[in-house]
């Protein structure tokens, strides 16, 4: 039945690791997927969530019982004050609703799933680039997506004018998708006052923000700094908003699919209806999600010297991400790379984007066996101070070649 069945299509970034894996040559370089390394190369389980983890398993009251379909409702509470802080109104009000997810993508699919069933609106726009599977998930539950502006090829920064005047003429109602900090792919974020303005038009257009929030603490080191654009939008006035977060980068839980999906709403009813529409999707979608790495992240929240030690850990991981800009800028200055490459130090956050065309992100990956996205987006996590010589000879290489 299934003989003339087709491949599958295969992942623009998590592909990138299976190939990465089969390469032989000790040169190799996985700059592909978005995970922090350590100096070494190698994954960094952080010592409080070894810790948290270590408190949790030891913990004669921890069990293996089903959480509710909602989940963790401790998590959940930590989470939202988290993202939208302790004193937030529609906190206080109780008007924001959250659901335990499989990290950053699960919130994602719930809320589009959530869209596509209670929302009048059916179209999404999305930063042009986004993130990849930002696209399949918002057309996986039907939903027509557009696109606006959002990246200077010739500056290899925020194209604002752009962003702006595309979002000014979104259609009423319509989803706008905003990356609250350090975004994926292109690492150009909009000032504060930038923010500002496109509220403005979010507001007048009575556009829809979704947020998604995969690098709180990530980009500056700084958990409310990095919160900044999502606080600014949840307190205008009469706002509705969802929100996606994610534990894999911040905490380091990858693979234990630890994240929130927020919705704020107009009044506590409003909410109470909301949550039990978002169990009616994820009971016949994976029923409750898993309790190990969200009581894991529960514990970090809770815990005030734990919380204490995250940040600090935190900013050790942004301030070596920042640490890789700067040497991969001289590594290239020092190699007379033809160009401009101060914007790796001007973009934040995980990634940086570095305008190499698809034939050059080729002749990388081919020649001196470096993997990143064929975008042209490296992760600056990923590389270390040891290699940074080796990745700007390659780059000037494929500029040249
Ligand atoms: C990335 O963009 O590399 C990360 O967010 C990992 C992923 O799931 O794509």
């Amino acid at each position: 039945v299934w003989e003339d069945i087709e491949p599958g299509e295969v992942d623009p970034i998590l592909s990138i690791s299976d190939v990465w894996k089969a390469d032989a040559d000790p040169k190799k370089l996985n700059l592909g997927v978005g995970a922090y390394r350590t100096e070494e190369g190698k994954p960094l389980v952080l010592n409080v969530v070894r810790k948290a983890e270590q408190a949790v398993v030891s913990d004669p009251g921890t069990n293996k019982e089903y959480l509710p379909m909602t989940g963790n409702a401790e998590f959940c509470q930590l989470s939202r004050e988290l993202a939208f802080g302790k004193s937030s109104t529609p906190v206080q009000e109780n008007r924001v609703v959250t659901v335990q997810t499989l990290s950053g993508t699960g919130a994602l699919r719930l809320g589009a799933e959530f869209l596509a069933a209670h929302y009048p609106c059916k179209l999404v726009y999305l930063s042009d680039p986004s993130w990849p599977s930002h696209l399949t998930i918002f057309n996986k539950v039907g939903l027509q997506v557009r696109y606006y502006r959002y990246f200077h090829a010739e500056s290899k920064g925020l194209d604002f004018q752009g962003l702006i005047s595309d979002l000014c003429s979104a259609p009423q109602g319509s989803v706008v998708v905003l990356h609250n900090c350090a975004h994926n792919p292109t690492g150009c974020d909009p000032t504060l006052q930038q923010w500002r303005a496109i509220l403005e038009i979010v507001v007048q257009r009575q556009l829809l923000p979704f947020f998604d929030s995969a690098y709180q603490g990530f980009a500056s080191g700084d958990l409310d700094e990095d919160a900044a654009s999502l606080r600014m939008f949840s307190a205008a006035p009469g706002m509705e908003l969802l929100l996606a977060q994610s534990y894999a980068k911040n905490m380091g839980l990858y693979g234990e699919r630890v994240g929130a999906l927020s919705v704020q709403c107009l009044s506590k009813r409003v909410g109470s209806r909301i949550e039990g529409q978002l169990k009616a999707l994820i009971r016949p979608m994976y029923s409750n999600p898993p309790i190990h790495g969200a009581a894991i992240a529960a514990k970090i929240l809770r815990d005030k010297d734990l919380y204490e030690e995250w940040k600090v850990e935190l900013a050790g991981m942004a301030g070596r991400i920042k640490a890789m800009r700067q040497a991969l800028y001289e590594e290239l200055q020092r190699r007379k790379a033809p160009g401009d490459w101060s914007f790796i130090l001007r973009q934040i956050g995980m990634f940086s984007y570095t305008g190499l065309t698809r034939e050059q992100c080729e002749i990388m990956t081919r020649k001196h066996h470096v993997y990143l996205t064929m975008e042209g987006r490296i992760s600056m996590a990923g590389l270390s101070a040891s290699r940074a010589g080796y990745l700007a000879e390659a780059i000037v290489d494929a500029i040249k070649t």
